[in-house]
């Protein structure tokens, strides 16, 4: 079934763009741009009915993914992750609904193959080579990875402080890594120069239109996961916060397709107490965030003082009535042996910064024992080794 992509759309202002174009952000006001489809026309093929002969990753719902040639697609089976009853877990929270949507087994070990699998299938098929990005760690293995699958030159800039399994694979996937001193937003400034400079797409998240496509998969998959119904509760790390966006852009073209009704699940979004932008506009009814000042956090993936999306991740929280917590690497640390323990999970710290989130959202009664919930671990801690090794010693964990 062919993608029913019909063009861009900026997110704030609204004009549109052809998709068939390189396109990063909108011209006029440099927000995000997302991409749009035919969605009465996909939902004549794109039902619940057709999906379980389809192939078991994200591709599985080409007709709303942004891919028009179905060769031009560099997939190594992302997605499609398994949604677990954590039974186990559940029973310590006195939760019996409580799920894990476990995005560690993805290809790169996080659901940032998701998005890049995405973005790079959409600049093969516009005959882009060379690509660069700034990353907190797994976007940039995930980049690397499909950049050599689609035999493409790949360029990163990751804060010098990044998890060492993330600056080795991406050397082994033959991309040329730039270690920066400082955080991801300076990294970003450099991507974005030696792109000019040196002719290179940059493919910084929700810069270009593409990795949230991927990224929203998630939420179809959750849907699809649980029979066609919506859960309660996600919970979401956010660093850049294209995740949290994605699955919020995928609930409306649920919607639209007929998989399910106006319901939507409140979205919680986390970050931790050392860097936490979106969390503070939140609390301060702000519609942008400031700069975090200073971000400090074990959890690479959440270490992002500024994002580009942040009013759509605002959006996405109020709209749906949830909220925006903090929480502290302790106990994202004891939250990562929990999960292991008891569901056998080994999460990144930013899946542990989700479980610590609930059981504050219980204790506060913002999430009710009996919700069906589900928290997203967005990677695997084999990636974190170097930071949460020490940290789970120190907690006499490990
Ligand atoms: C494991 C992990 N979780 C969460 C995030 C944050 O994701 P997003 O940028 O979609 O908010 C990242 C980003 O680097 C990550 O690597």
């Amino acid at each position: 079934m062919p993608s029913h992509i019909t063009h861009l759309e900026c997110t704030l202002c609204g004009k549109t763009y052809s998709h068939r174009e390189p396109m990063r952000l909108c011209p006029d006001d440099g927000k995000p741009l997302y991409a749009r489809y035919d969605l009465q026309n996909a939902a004549k093929t794109l039902t619940p009915d057709a999906l379980p002969g389809r192939a078991a990753n994200m591709w599985r719902y080409e007709e709303v993914m942004p891919v028009e040639r179905p060769e031009s697609i560099i997939t190594l089976g992302e997605g499609f992750t398994p949604l677990f009853h954590a039974g186990r877990l559940g029973e310590t929270l006195r939760m019996e609904r409580l799920f894990i949507k476990d995005e560690g087994v993805n290809p790169t070990g996080s659901f940032k193959a998701r998005g890049l699998s995405a973005a790079v299938s959409v600049a093969h098929q516009l005959g882009l080579k060379k690509l660069t990005m700034p990353s907190a760690g797994n976007a940039a293995g995930a980049m690397s990875a499909y950049a050599a699958k689609a035999g493409m030159e790949a360029h990163v800039f990751m804060p010098e402080d990044a998890p060492s399994a993330n600056q080795l694979e991406c050397v082994a996937y033959g991309a040329q890594l730039n270690l920066v001193k400082g955080f991801i937003t300076d990294a970003g400034k450099l991507s974005g120069e030696a792109a000019e400079k040196h002719g290179l797409f940059d493919v910084s998240t929700l810069r270009e239109p593409y990795r949230a496509e991927g990224k929203k998969t998630m939420g179809y998959e959750i849907v699809e996961q649980l029979g066609f119904e919506v859960p309660d509760v996600i919970v979401y790390p956010t660093g850049g916060g294209t995740g949290i966006v994605g699955i919020w852009k995928a609930l409306d073209e649920m919607e639209a397709l007929g998989w399910i009704g106006s319901e939507r699940p409140r979205m919680v979004c986390v970050q931790a107490e050392g860097c936490a932008p979106i969390v503070t506009a939140y609390r301060e009814d702000k519609e942008f965030a400031d700069p975090f000042p200073d971000p400090k956090t074990l959890a690479a993936g959440m270490r992002v003082p500024a994002a580009v999306g942040d009013f759509l991740v605002l959006r996405a929280v109020r709209e749906s009535g949830g909220t925006a917590v903090t929480v502290d690497d302790d106990s994202m640390v004891t939250a990562v042996s929990r999960m292991a323990a008891h569901e056998g999970i080994f999460a990144a710290p930013e899946g542990g910064a989700t479980l610590a989130a609930l059981e504050q959202l219980l204790k506060s009664g913002e999430v009710g024992r009996d919700e069906r919930v589900v928290l997203l671990n967005t990677g695997s801690a084999l990636k974190y080794l170097d930071v949460l090794g020490p940290a789970l010693a120190e907690a006499g964990k490990a």
